[in-house]
């Protein structure tokens, strides 16, 4: 039991194992990071659709969503992004504890916000998915005009264009998001989570 500012936590009765055990599967976070138009909104939301379809308890996390409530006082300083990251991780810790296939998707541009984020949860509970695709292809595709904004200087510190991105050193998984489709994409992590036993092989 610990006491911080005379504020002491508790432990609950029930236990993450024991949610597990009922849901049939682990509970984990999906944390998918890279530029804005990587696909990392576009594949989450499909990889949730299927595995809500197979019986897995699921909740996915957005930053254009997560922005409008919970982070709607957070802009995009390294300070903002930082605490934008940090309380996601609270949050995904949460729902971890919960029982749930956590699913997240923020560009999270520096790799210490991810691996403080992957230091608050156990060894096997942080799934670190990259979207990779080159700077060219998301500008290319520019699905809300933000790019096209940055360049012209509307948007003052833009991932990629003023704002840097620092690609994960050692994700469990690459996506080719320029080459491969999102079923490709949903199918691939699909069946990792099915070999590393996160859920049944069904
Ligand atoms: S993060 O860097 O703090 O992880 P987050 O994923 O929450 O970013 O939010 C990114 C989304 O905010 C982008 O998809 C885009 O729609 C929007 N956005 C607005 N301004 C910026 C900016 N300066 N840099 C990046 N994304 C921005």
């Amino acid at each position: 039991m610990s006491t911080v500012n005379n504020i002491t936590w508790h432990n609950s009765e029930v236990k993450k194992e024991e949610r597990q055990h009922r849901n049939k599967h682990k509970s984990a976070v999906i944390w998918f990071t890279g530029l804005s138009g990587s696909g990392k909104s576009t594949v989450s939301v499909e990889l949730e659709k299927a595995l809500f379809k197979q019986q897995v308890n699921t909740y996915r996390l957005d930053g254009d969503n997560v922005r409008h409530g919970l982070n709607n006082n957070l802009g995009f300083t390294p300070e903002d992004r930082k605490e934008n990251i940090r309380r996601i991780g609270e949050v995904s810790k949460l729902m971890v504890d919960a029982g749930l296939i956590t699913v997240t998707a923020f560009i999270s541009p520096y790799q210490e916000d991810r691996d403080a984020v992957r230091d608050l949860l156990e060894d096997d509970e942080f799934i670190e998915i990259y979207t990779q695709c080159s700077l060219d292809e998301c500008e290319a595709r520019d699905p809300k005009g933000l790019y096209k904004k940055a360049r012209s200087g509307e948007i003052p510190e833009f991932t990629g264009i003023n704002a840097p991105y620092e690609a994960p050193s050692n994700p469990e998984i690459v996506l080719d998001t320029e080459n491969n489709t999102v079923e490709e994409s949903v199918r691939y992590i699909i069946s990792y989570l099915k070999s590393h036993a996160y859920i049944k092989n069904k």
